[in-house]
């Protein structure tokens, strides 16, 4: 069966990595193969997840390129040796460029850690976006993922899954359990979810 080959874009830990390849394992994504995985800073924990799941890995450094073009030029050429037809940035923390995102209308996919609109945009990532949520005070947060276009968290959504915020909360608390009852559930479903419309040519 024809299955959409993925690259996957990271720059830490990579838990929502791993989150994509247990559920390519588990058969929760079957329309699509994750191909490849491209870090934009060396030794970031998501390469040892990509070796040992025996997924080809690769660092495009944004320090060593130097300017957005060449970083987004490496990025590219990989894309175009493994064959990829989606884009999912899982946990990435560089800025893709308007022409990149383009370039891939409707076939880049990110996780952000809130409930968009809320607590997103320019300098709303990682522990930041939970730092937000918690001084305004909101009762409930969660995750979202959406279509990457040239606004930052700006493309369609495609999934969200809310989450409660509990009294007394740390950043690090919120952020791991936006993680593993939001993140780490919506982001695979999702990245099966446009496999499949990819596949039927919906999208
Ligand atoms: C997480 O907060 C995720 O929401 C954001 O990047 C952070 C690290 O993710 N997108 P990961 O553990 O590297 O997947």
């Amino acid at each position: 069966m024809k299955k959409v080959k993925i690259a996957v874009l990271v720059s830490g830990g990579g838990t929502n990595l791993q989150a994509l390849i247990d559920a390519q394992s588990s058969g929760i994504i079957k329309s699509g193969k994750i191909v490849c995985v491209i870090s934009s800073k060396a030794g970031a924990y998501a390469l040892t997840r990509a070796a040992n799941a025996g997924i080809d890995a690769y660092t495009v450094s944004k320090k060593e390129c130097g300017n957005q073009a060449d970083f987004e030029e490496k990025i590219e050429r990989i894309l175009q040796k493994k064959g990829a037809e989606l884009i999912i940035l899982a946990g990435f923390m560089s800025i893709l460029s308007a022409d990149f995102t383009k370039k891939h209308e409707n076939r880049i996919i990110n996780v952000h850690p809130a409930l968009i609109p809320s607590f997103c945009g320019a300098g709303y990532y990682g522990l930041k976006v939970h730092e937000a949520a918690l001084q305004y005070g909101v009762k409930v947060t969660g995750a979202t993922v959406h279509f990457v276009n040239e606004i930052p968290d700006g493309g369609k959504i495609i999934m969200q899954r809310a989450v409660k915020v509990h009294d007394g909360d740390t950043p690090e608390k919120l952020q791991k359990r936006v993680m593993k009852q939001a993140e780490w559930r919506i982001l695979p479903a999702s990245a099966e979810l446009v496999c499949k419309k990819i596949l039927n040519g919906e999208v």
